[in-house]
């Protein structure tokens, strides 16, 4: 029993946390003119709550879409169902055809697994995948890993959201710095509301009440994409894909001594955004935040600054033997930057030659 709750708090812990009907519309609504035609495929959603069924089956026609299909994990070994719906009724969000879904065993690494029905990596759920061009949910927090590269291998087009904490990870960072993921449009900052669980014997104490219901906000929440976002047009100088000349830059020359050096890296530390220089040619250690801004047409993303990823990429060990960018500051002490990737301008622009301002 004891053991029991323990599972329910982890499995809380982690996944079940439900998106509010407005997080998705502020979302979906940027990729409109990209979601016409398409079958979009929700692979974490029971259809008799998930907001995701909701709205997608709500803007079926304003949307243009050709199926929408949902299909959710079901816990023990019973079947589970998908539903799919391609039109006709879009407000009852129970019109669509159900049909059977079950569960598999496979054989991962030399080890059998059994996937239940409903599980996203289960065979009916991949057949299901296949057929489908954008899936678009939120997954579960303690699969986000496995969850994401699925669909890279599948090749899917999608939006899904998850925590940027995962833009860190190894398996994850090589995606962004090779173009192939991105954060989507519509959260840079500040703290998602997600639905929690109302029957839970307890909560944390972020947890609030909102119409009657358990809520928490999680910072640190993006949605993430491989469909095209306007501001990867705009970056730092652009605006519309173009050079935006009404701007004042910032530059490195004349401003030598107000960037750091890294001790054990070829790079200067950048502490915000707005102060990457124009001019400046090197590598440069900026915040993790600049991928709510990253315009791959004018920065390449070249690798993390700490741990065994920023070794890859030749970060020596610092003053505490570890592999994570460090600086020293003019009074002699020694600091690691918190949370840095580190970048190079693909067009700098030398001070003299500025067409901006
Ligand atoms: C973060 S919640 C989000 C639910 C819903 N997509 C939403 O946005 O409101 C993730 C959901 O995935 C479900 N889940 C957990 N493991 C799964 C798996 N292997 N395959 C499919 N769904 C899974 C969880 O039960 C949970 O309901």
């Amino acid at each position: 029993m004891a053991n029991d709750k323990l599972m329910k708090a982890k499995e809380v812990k982690n996944d079940e946390f439900y998106t509010e009907y407005k997080t998705i519309s502020d979302e979906i609504g940027h990729y409109r003119n990209q979601l016409k035609g398409k079958i979009i495929y929700c692979n974490c959603d029971d259809p008799s709550w998930s907001n995701f069924w909701k709205y997608f089956h709500n803007n079926f026609a304003s949307l243009g879409l050709k199926k929408l299909v949902s299909t959710h994990f079901q816990k023990d070994s019973e079947p589970s169902y998908k539903i799919e719906y391609c039109g006709g009724d879009d407000f009852n969000i129970d019109a669509g055809k159900i049909s059977e879904i079950v569960g598999n065993t496979a054989k991962i690494n030399g080890k059998e697994v059994f996937y239940t029905a409903g599980d996203f990596r289960s065979e009916d759920c991949i057949k299901l995948l296949k057929e489908a061009d954008v899936v678009c949910t939120n997954p579960p927090f303690s699969l986000f890993r496995e969850y994401l590269n699925q669909l890279i291998e599948y090749n899917k087009q999608f939006i899904i959201i998850g925590n940027q904490n995962a833009s860190h990870n190894k398996e994850i960072f090589p995606l962004f710095k090779e173009n192939k993921i991105w954060y989507g449009a519509s959260i840079h900052s500040g703290g998602v509301d997600f639905r929690m669980p109302d029957d839970l014997d307890s909560y944390s104490s972020n947890v609030f009440i909102k119409n009657g219901h358990h809520y928490i906000n999680l910072a640190g929440i993006r949605w993430i994409t491989n469909l095209d976002v306007k501001y990867r047009h705009e970056g730092l100088w652009h605006k519309n894909g173009q050079f935006d000349k009404t701007q004042a830059h910032t530059y490195y020359e004349g401003n030598e001594d107000k960037y750091l050096k890294y001790d054990n890296f070829d790079a200067i530390d950048i502490k915000s955004a707005n102060e990457i220089p124009i001019d400046y040619e090197g590598m440069m250690g900026v915040p993790i935040t600049i991928l709510d801004r990253f315009n791959p047409e004018e920065l390449e993303l070249i690798g993390i600054g700490s741990g065994s990823m920023a070794a890859k990429i030749g970060v020596k060990k610092n003053y505490r033997g570890r592999t994570d960018i460090a600086y020293t500051l003019p009074d002699g002490t020694h600091k690691c930057p918190f949370s840095r990737v580190i970048v190079r301008n693909l067009h700098p622009i030398k001070k003299s030659e500025d067409l901006g301002y």
